[in-house]
């Protein structure tokens, strides 16, 4: 049988990607695991994809991982399988935080424990205002592992992170927003329609540029300030060799041409 656990659609280069079983609250199995990475890897490089979203099909973005197929089948297997699950669990993870392209999480429904990985994961992420956002571990007698806790301290204040944490209490889209899990909540209804103007945004950007943006602010984060002056040095050097062109043309558009200012938006690309 075909496994359809993760499914993408591509139109006008926005990668729609779905972890899709619904059925299951979208939970990840080891199987949607290998199917997720697959998907990406298939999708990283393609000419007609400029920007991913990932998204859940059904009530769940993801359920967090599944207590059954990841958990208990693998621990009554053995350490060998339990450590095999996570690697590939936490490969497809660190393939997104690492992507080349823009990614954006458009969180439709439940968000739990373990998808908290693919969320910070995302560059931006979006949610409905109902959609629910928990650390349910402490409900089930573990610790927010998986990289939880690192992403529940990188986005929280420290006060909030540890309610979160230990209170197993969930945040609706809204409050996930206010504290700064996700970027907006807005109604279901127009969530899909806010994710794909950002996703325009992003696809008339200079695709150079955004790839070198994501990746150091990222990287920043764990720099101190002269290591971060010298890396973003060094950064912009590398992309300046890798495509230089566009900038110079947007330069020459502003400075020469007169026909866009960078405070108000970005040059033609298609020109470079
Ligand atoms: N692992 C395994 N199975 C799951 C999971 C999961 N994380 N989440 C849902 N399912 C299964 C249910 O067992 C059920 O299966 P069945 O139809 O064979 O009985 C099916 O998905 C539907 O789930 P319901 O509970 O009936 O759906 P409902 O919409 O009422 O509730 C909710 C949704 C709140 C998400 C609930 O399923 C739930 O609490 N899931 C667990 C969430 C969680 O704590 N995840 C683990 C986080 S910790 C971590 O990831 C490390």
């Amino acid at each position: 049988m075909t496994d359809e656990t993760a499914t993408f659609t591509i139109e006008n280069r926005i990668a729609w990607v779905k972890f899709n079983r619904p059925d299951k609250r979208n939970c990840m199995s080891p199987t949607l695991n290998r199917k997720m990475l697959e998907v990406l890897e298939s999708l990283e490089f393609r000419e007609d994809v400029g920007v991913i979203v990932l998204t859940g099909e059904g009530t769940a973005w993801s359920a967090g991982m599944d207590l059954k197929e990841y958990f208990r089948e693998n621990e009554q297997k053995g350490l060998h399988a339990t450590r095999k699950a996570q690697r590939e669990a936490y490969s497809w993870w660190s393939r997104l935080r690492w992507f080349e392209k823009p990614t954006i999480a458009m969180v439709n429904g439940w968000c739990f424990g373990g998808a908290y990985g693919p969320l910070f994961a995302c560059d931006l992420a979006f949610a409905a205002e109902d959609a629910q956002f928990g650390l349910s571990e402490i409900n089930w007698g573990i610790l927010p592992g998986g990289g939880a806790s690192k992403v529940a301290t990188e986005l929280l204040s420290f006060r909030d992170a540890m309610y979160h944490a230990m209170m197993g209490e969930n945040l609706t889209g809204k409050q996930a927003a206010e504290k700064g899990l996700v970027n907006e909540a807005l109604p279901a209804d127009q969530l899909k329609a806010r994710v794909e103007e950002v996703a325009k945004v992003l696809l008339a950007k200079n695709a150079t540029a955004l790839r070198a943006t994501k990746w150091a602010i990222r990287r920043v984060r764990e720099m101190t300030y002269d290591n971060a002056e010298d890396y973003l040095i060094r950064a912009q050097e590398a992309a300046n060799s890798f495509d230089g062109e566009g900038r110079k043309e947007a330069t020459r558009q502003f400075i020469d041409e007169k026909s866009f200012k960078p405070g108000l938006g970005a040059y033609d690309i298609s020109r470079a």
